[in-house]
């Protein structure tokens, strides 16, 4: 067995005190599939004295981050601070300018930053490893840039937030509302304090920000990811979607269209008898669409100290063994820039819930602004009165459904603009893109 691996642990909160735990756990097996001994010589966070359930006598404690990563005693640097900058940025980056590997779980940093720090890695000889910042325990980093590099891939897609999925399982398990969902997710702590990280669908965006870069190999490009939350789920479209025959969930798509790549995270209607719609509660879930591979699906925990852990060891495992990649599997000269595909050139079927004044040519009139926009409709069904929704004297509004064909997202933007400004609707209307599995 050759020399001993030595680890500068950043960060011992829910994942790094999980990485301290599953090395304990692990024992001597550890140098055995890692083909060395591999052990954390030193640790740093904000707090030295904070009781953390794991043990870490005989580990040198280093106040400072960014002198841990160039601590000369260490061969990898472990990030599992988190945040786009500051600190962490400035740890990682210091790593690599001393000859330091680093494995990191830190979404936001590397979708950010991604195409310059993996560009610092290569220029100093090291390597960047972020299996935990993706899906948190599914090792589709791994899938994508090793297992399927065979394959020109056309569209990954995914479950990519375990709080979003379990708020919509709920909701529809118990025809709740979401603010009495999330409300319950925060006392069970599902979700954060301050959610809107989460349900704002932006952590869903790191990571498929992170996914679009390998599977088309892309410099990373995070605002060009179009991002809307699951604020706006009401119980009468998750009603209405499971008569329809679909389940909403949170997904992220990144798509090779003519026009460029679309990144695109928001609810979206999956069909009920596909495999993504019976992912629930807090698992994730990532699909690969290859050209020689078909079709490749992971299911698994997405966060968590022990699954994020997981991630993190196979990452520090690999060094151990030599195994050096690409951090997005092309060395970064190879990385094509971005070329963003626009929104509102998407094209699909469309789900839309209006709530209409029970007036005389009301319907036509809606009718009439699709018609103008050539949108074709597959199905409309006038469900029940909408009691709750702005009555004013008169009849209450009617919840009316329509499922449009295949359609452009500028069509649809035009004709619900139109639509409200006719002044037949009491509420703004729903939109939910249904995506073709
Ligand atoms: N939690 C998950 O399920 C999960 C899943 C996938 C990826 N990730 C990613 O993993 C990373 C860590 O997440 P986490 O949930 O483990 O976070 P966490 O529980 O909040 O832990 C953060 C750790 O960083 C330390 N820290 C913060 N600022 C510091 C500073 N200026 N100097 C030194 N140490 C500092 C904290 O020290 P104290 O303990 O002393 O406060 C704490 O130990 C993030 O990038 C996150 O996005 C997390």
């Amino acid at each position: 067995m050759t020399d001993k691996l030595k680890l500068g642990l950043a960060g011992i909160g829910t994942v790094g005190s999980g990485l301290l735990r599953l090395i304990e756990a692990r024992g001597k097996s550890l140098s055995t599939r890692a083909g060395r001994p591999v052990e954390v010589v030193a640790v740093s966070a904000r707090n030295r004295r904070k009781k953390r359930g794991v043990d870490l006598s005989g580990v040198r404690f280093v106040k400072d981050p960014i002198a841990l990563a160039t601590d000369p005693e260490i061969d990898v640097f472990v990030e599992l601070i988190g945040g786009e900058s500051g600190v962490a940025k400035e740890a990682v980056e210091a790593a690599f300018r001393a000859g330091k590997h680093v494995v990191t779980a830190n979404k936001a940093l590397l979708a950010h930053h991604g195409a310059s720090l993996a560009a610092l890695a290569e220029k100093n000889g090291v390597t960047l490893n972020f299996e935990g910042a993706v899906a948190g325990g599914i090792p589709v980093v791994k899938v994508i840039r090793e297992g399927l590099q065979g394959n020109e891939i056309s569209r990954v897609y995914g479950i990519l937030n375990g709080t979003c999925n379990y708020i919509l399982t709920l909701m529809e398990r118990e025809g709740r509302s979401f603010a009495d969902v999330l409300k319950e997710a925060q006392a069970e702590g599902y979700a954060e304090a301050d959610p809107t990280f989460d349900i704002g669908g932006f952590d869903t965006a790191h990571k498929l920000a992170l996914l679009t870069s390998l599977a088309f190999g892309t410099r990373t490009k995070f605002d060009a990811v179009y991002v809307e939350g699951i604020e706006t789920i009401t119980p009468a479209d998750i009603e209405a979607a499971d008569d329809l025959g679909y389940r909403i969930k949170l997904l992220g798509v990144a798509l090779r269209t003519d026009s460029g790549i679309e990144q695109r995270v928001h609810p979206t209607m999956v069909p009920k008898d596909t495999a993504i719609a019976e992912v629930d509660g807090v698992s994730n879930c990532v699909a690969i669409d290859g050209d020689f591979v078909g079709d490749v699906m992971l299911i698994g925990p997405g966060a968590g100290g022990g699954p994020t852990a997981s991630a993190v060891m196979s990452d520090i495992i690999d060094i151990a063994r030599g195994q050096i990649l690409p951090p997005f599997g092309i060395t970064t000269k190879h990385m094509k820039p971005y070329k963003k595909a626009q929104m509102r050139a998407h094209e699909g079927g469309y789900y839309i819930r209006l709530s209409v004044y029970d007036r005389p040519g009301a319907f036509a009139a809606i009718a009439q602004r699709m018609a103008t926009q050539g949108i074709s409709i597959e199905s409309i069904v006038q469900r029940r009165p909408e009691v709750a929704a702005g009555r004013r004297g008169g009849p209450p509004p009617t919840a009316v459904v329509m499922v449009t064909h295949q359609t452009t997202e500028d069509a649809v933007r035009k004709a619900l603009v139109a639509i409200e400004r006719d002044g037949h609707v009491a509420a703004k209307p729903q939109m939910i893109r249904i995506e073709k599995l």
